[in-house]
């Protein structure tokens, strides 16, 4: 399997982030500086599930790699995941993962994991090149829940030499080579978790709306296998666009477009509400020194400010390009609608999104905190 495209890691420009807690944001700024301690040796007992680490990337995919009979570290059922992993489900010509099938509603093609990628290089520009808010140690036990392609766990890994990064996710599509402190998993992480108690000093948590199913029990997980003092991030965006002018009102397209796929989201079970409350859902899974930061994504290029509109019109292209994976099927499934007029859906919001003249963008929050010490 091809790498994902690299894209820009790091941007100069001042980042389009909003504190919204000023106390805590800022008070953070420091923490990036990262510490000189011993490196961190490997993931400990966790890392045995499905790993694609060096050692495994000769064969990688092998369905009688030996790797793919070892022990789950969360769910209770990798044992079959050597079926599982490339029987991949087909609908309406989209490629879906097939472990645990059904539970994701995005495509694991090339034409999606090229769209996570684009997302990737959209939050280093929001983040000024960040790959995160949190103050963590060089040498932090990472987890990055959902990590897709990898490219955020691969860029960690990268960044932290010393650090140990563990991405996992229900499709088998991160690349083979990547750095030795980085390795790969196959699992489900709204199953319950089997990795060690008080483990990660960092769970970075980016776009799984629509995927969790009760996110007060995720984040419970989260908080149990946090190291006391370790941090958890979690970084997502609205799927509603708004405008701070009339341009988007109550019969816009874009308003038809976020009540449909929250709605959807609902009748699938899943919320894509979590961006604005993330907050308040650490803080009553026990994490402390609370920080949300807010950001916007404009829905194309229509805004004045140049870094908002670079942002726009990368997201206008995600968007544009996207829509069919991230609403297929939640529109034909959920949704109740046919093919056919998902597809006019669809198009329908193509041509809203070539508007300039409506000042749409999609608000977003990163929210960071801290596990109190023993
Ligand atoms: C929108 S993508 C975001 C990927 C990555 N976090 C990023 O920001 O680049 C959501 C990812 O979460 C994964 N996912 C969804 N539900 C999951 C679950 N229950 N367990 C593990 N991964 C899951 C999907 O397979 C997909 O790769």
């Amino acid at each position: 399997m091809p790498s994902p495209p690299k894209l820009q890691t790091s941007y100069d420009a001042p980042p389009p982030v909003v504190p919204s807690d000023s106390a805590h944001s800022t008070g953070h700024d420091s923490a990036l500086d990262v510490s000189s301690e011993p490196p961190h040796v490997g993931a400990g007992p966790a890392a045995t599930a499905l790993e694609l680490d060096d050692a495994a990337a000769d064969d990688a995919y092998s369905t009688t790699d030996s790797g793919y009979d070892a022990d789950s570290l969360i769910g209770d059922d990798t044992q079959s995941l050597t079926s599982y992993i490339t029987n991949y489900v087909y609908e309406n010509g989209r490629q879906y993962h097939s472990y645990r099938a059904g539970s994701y509603w995005g495509p694991n093609d090339d034409h999606a994991n090229e769209l996570q990628d684009l997302a990737h290089h959209m939050y280093l520009i929001t983040l000024n090149g960040r790959l995160h808010l949190a103050p963590i140690e060089s040498t932090a036990k990472i987890l990055d829940a959902g990590t897709g392609t990898g490219i955020w766990a691969i860029d960690m890994a990268d960044k932290y030499p010393a650090a140990h990064v563990t991405g996992v996710d229900l499709s088998a599509i991160q690349p083979a080579f990547v750095p030795p402190n980085c390795t790969f998993e196959i699992d489900d992480v709204t199953l319950p978790w089997t990795y060690p108690a008080d483990h990660f000093d960092f769970i970075h948590v980016r776009e799984l709306f629509g995927c969790i199913p009760d996110w007060d029990a995720f984040l419970a997980e989260c908080f149990a296998h946090t190291a006391p003092g370790g941090w958890i991030e979690v970084v997502e965006h609205s799927v509603e666009p708004v405008s701070r002018d009339e341009t988007v009102g109550p019969g816009h397209f874009f308003a038809e477009w976020g009540r449909t796929v929250v709605s959807c989201g609902e009748a699938f079970g899943k919320t894509f509400l979590i961006w604005r409350e993330a907050k308040e859902r650490l803080l009553k899974a026990g994490y402390v020194d609370v920080a949300e930061v807010r950001y916007e994504w404009p829905m194309n290029g229509w805004s004045k400010e140049p870094r908002m509109k670079e942002l726009g019109k990368w997201n206008q292209l995600r968007l544009h390009d996207g829509i069919e994976g991230f609403m297929l099927r939640l529109l034909t499934g959920p949704g109740g609608k046919s093919y056919e007029s998902a597809q006019v859906f669809l198009a329908q919001m193509r041509h809203a999104l070539r508007d300039t003249s409506s000042h749409g963008y999609l608000p977003g929050t990163v929210v960071y905190g801290r596990k109190p010490t023993l």
